[in-house]
């Protein structure tokens, strides 16, 4: 759009026509004309997955719109046409399609930005001034826009990062303040989208301490759904920045068009699904603005996180299958590596426990056969020994009586048994009741003039404060500096920020509203430092359970703690609902006492994902102990499947007494099926059909063999029996799980005739 430079100075006076003689007037005017023209011309800008397209054109106004967001069409040049197939009358108050609604102008719908300019004026325009398109390799294309405020120097740029075969879009922005003072951002969202369909379902995922990811699924209706969190640390605690979003009816596994989606972002997020008064969808996604106003200075930019999406034209299956893809190739720590199955002591031992006590429980890892013990809370604090979760939060030295020897004497010793050795660590946060806090009062969120308010008994640090991101980086690199051999961290987060204060950004005078956003910023920063100088060990992701996971964090951590709740039940229906979003791989799965099942329905579910115990392994039955060691040494041999496959969801236990999954190679040679009887109502017969599989080869012949089988059992399936895939996904297999075989582990394997 270089004729713009032209243009502009003739319509803003700066070339006096009657200073030209008639002739060279007259040329000027016909030249200026046809540049019009072009300059009408609309831009059409299209971003292109595999299956998908998301095009954007400009109009006379030079205003940027979404014009089509669906299935790619097979002639690129038929995109021009789509604007014009639309009679939507402005005068209904609404033009809602913009590809970055501003506000305090023409727009009177929900914006996507709003801004206070440096005079104090709030009205924002953007019009498109260039677009470029980066690319990676084959696969992978950035898609960069840049817009900019016609009055004020200001720009924002979009950016959409696809991954083609994968079907995903990552989008985020860049907004840049160039005016002469500082512009405030009031709201800055990540992304803008439209969808020009009808009937639109949304499932959200809601819940509570022990009761995360809960599915609630709704018919939207016209104004605004909103889905958002404002606790600061551990956002997702109550509600996640995950979603589904179907069109044209409610999500279904196998048919439908879906959107499938996540703001990558670990503090206050804000989704706002806005059913417009034409009926179509409108999403603007990012960083919540609560309390969260941020002043941009003179020069500078800020980058919003992303919104990550697949879209998918069958069903919510192969659009979970898209994103897990992209997570282990692009985004996860490690996504296509290795992971440690491990034996935790926290319900193990809790707070109670010594050298005697873990070095009998690193024989009793080596028993089961698991590659790693993991040291949970309360291995610190001497002035306030961390006896209970109320004291020594803060204080990262050895607690002295415990352990007189040193977290050194324990690595040492857990090598001697077998195997590697973890710990804990909740480097944000502090006790009250600790030296740290005595000590620096400064380095903690909360109102100077009024009453602390505790969530576990402690309190969140201000990583908005450099001096406190050095002291979180100084934990981690103290550990590994002493103790070189330590193979896994757990990072935990139990507390949201009350009173949210910060004394450093008051000192710096820089607004107290920057707290939740800086603070966010500077945990990566930590983060960063981390990686850069520890990149691959392992470390997990825990808040409390289901507090955090998203795919920022997942830059830099292997894999997350889903829930407290580790009932095996209720780990079904949570492993189910995790795995729309991620990969198996990343999500911990911990055998414990918790819930009335046997230990083999325990084993079974947790095989599902990253396997761990939290048991006390000497207190087993000897046919227990035994069935565990032999569900580990198989869960090493199939782990690569569940962890790299190809996962598909077969039967919903939201539906039906049974739940199952099966996880297939990418060459559909090998794969894993698990079901499960997680009612047990008289009523709930489950035998009494096949289950279909999906993701085999029709034209392969199939073993099925069952494994994880207790000991003293004998398998109903196991008769030598081989079947086609087409016979597999079209009868399908009947596993067999009755009231007594809750849980039923299958090995699919190609079975090759020797002629
Ligand atoms: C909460 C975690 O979810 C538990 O696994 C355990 O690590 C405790 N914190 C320790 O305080």
């Amino acid at each position: 759009m270089k004729y713009f430079a032209v243009i502009q100075p003739v319509i803003a006076n700066k070339i006096n026509l009657q200073k030209l003689g008639r002739s060279s007037a007259f040329f000027l005017v016909q030249f200026l004309f046809c540049l019009t023209v072009v300059a009408q011309k609309a831009v059409v800008i299209p971003i292109e997955t595999k299956e998908n397209a998301l095009i954007l054109e400009t109009d006379k106004d030079n205003r940027l719109w979404i014009v089509h967001n669906g299935k790619k069409l097979t002639n690129p040049g038929e995109y021009a046409l789509v604007n014009a197939r639309y009679n939507l009358s402005e005068a209904n108050a609404g033009k809602y399609n913009h590809a970055y609604t501003p506000s305090g102008t023409w727009n009177l719908s929900e914006p996507a930005i709003r801004v206070t300019h440096s005079d104090g004026n709030p009205s924002l325009e953007l019009t498109y001034l260039t677009h470029e398109v980066k690319k990676e390799n084959n696969n992978v294309q950035t898609t960069i826009i840049r817009l900019k405020d016609p009055v004020y120097d200001f720009l924002v740029t979009l950016f959409y990062k696809t991954y083609f075969n994968e079907n995903v879009i990552e989008q985020w922005t860049e907004i840049t303040n160039k005016e002469k003072g500082p512009v405030i951002l009031n709201k800055y969202a990540s992304a803008n989208l439209f969808f020009p369909e009808s009937n639109f379902h949304l499932t959200s995922f809601q819940g509570q301490y022990l009761r995360e990811m809960q599915p609630m699924e709704e018919r939207l209706q016209q104004g605004i759904k909103t889905v958002e969190s404002k606790l600061g640390t551990r956002a997702m605690l109550l509600g996640t920045p995950n979603f589904i979003v179907s069109l044209n009816g409610p999500a279904a596994e196998n048919t439908g068009n879906v959107m499938l989606g996540q703001l990558a972002w670990s503090g206050n997020f804000k989704l706002d699904f806005e059913i417009d008064s034409y009926k179509n969808l409108r999403l603007i996604a990012g960083i919540n603005p609560f309390a969260s106003e941020y002043r941009l200075a003179p020069g500078e930019s800020f980058k919003t996180p992303s919104l990550i999406y697949t879209i998918s034209n069958e069903g919510t299956g192969k659009a979970s299958r898209q994103l897990q893809d992209w997570a282990r190739q692009y985004r996860v720590l490690d996504g296509k590596g290795e992971r440690l199955t491990l034996l935790n002591n926290w319900e193990a031992t809790y707070f109670d426990f010594n050298e005697p006590k873990l070095t009998a429980l690193f024989k009793d890892a080596k028993t089961l056969g698991v590659d790693m013990f993991l040291l949970d809370d309360g291995w610190f604090g001497n002035k306030y020994p961390r006896n209970g979760d109320d004291a020594g939060l803060g204080d990262w030295q050895e607690n002295v009586k415990k352990l007189p020897h040193g977290i050194g004497y324990l690595v040492k010793e857990a090598k001697a048994a077998g195997v590697k050795f973890g710990i804990w660590i909740e480097p944000e946060m502090v006790n009250p009741k600790s030296e740290l806090y005595e000590k620096h009062t400064d380095w903690v969120i909360r109102q100077p003039e009024r009453p602390e308010k505790y969530y576990r008994n402690q309190l969140v640090l201000d990583l908005s404060n450099p001096e406190v991101q050095d002291f979180v980086f100084g934990i981690v690199d103290t550990l590994f500096m002493k103790n070189p051999e330590l193979a896994f961290i757990k990072w935990d987060c139990n507390a949201v920020i009350y009173n949210a204060y910060s004394a450093y950004l008051q000192a710096k005078n820089i607004p107290q509203t920057h707290l939740y956003v800086d603070y966010i910023k500077g945990l990566y920063k930590v983060l960063e430092r981390i990686r850069a100088k520890y990149p691959k060990v392992p470390m997990m992701l825990c808040s409390g359970g289901g507090g955090r996971g998203d795919y920022e964090f997942l830059k830099y951590f292997t894999e997350f703690w889903p829930s407290d709740n580790t009932e095996p039940v209720e780990r079904i229906f949570l492993q189910w609902n995790y795995s729309y979003f991620f990969p198996s791989i990343t999500i911990d799965c911990h055998v414990t006492d918790w819930g009335k099942q046997p230990i083999k329905f325990r084993v079974d579910v947790a095989s599902m994902g990253k396997l761990g115990f939290d048991i006390v392994a000497s207190h087993l039955k000897p046919d227990d102990l035994s069935f565990c060691q032999q569900a580990i040494a198989n869960y090493h041999a199939f782990k690569g499947l569940v962890w790299h496959g190809q996962q598909y969801r077969l039967a919903n236990p939201y539906e039906g007494p049974v739940a199952s999954f099966a996880y297939i190679n990418d060459s559909r040679t090998k794969g894993v099926m698990f079901t499960y009887l997680h009612s047990n109502r008289f009523m709930e017969t489950a035998t009494e059909k096949p289950i279909k599989l999906n993701g085999l080869d029709p034209l392969k012949n199939y073993s099925i063999r069952e494994i994880n089988l207790y000991p003293g059992t004998k398998s109903t399936i196991n008769t030598g029996s081989v079947y086609s895939g087409e016979f597999l996904m079209n009868v399908g297999i009947n596993p067999d799980v009755h009231s007594k075989r809750q849980s039923v582990i299958l090995e699919i394997t190609e079975s090759i005739s020797q002629k």
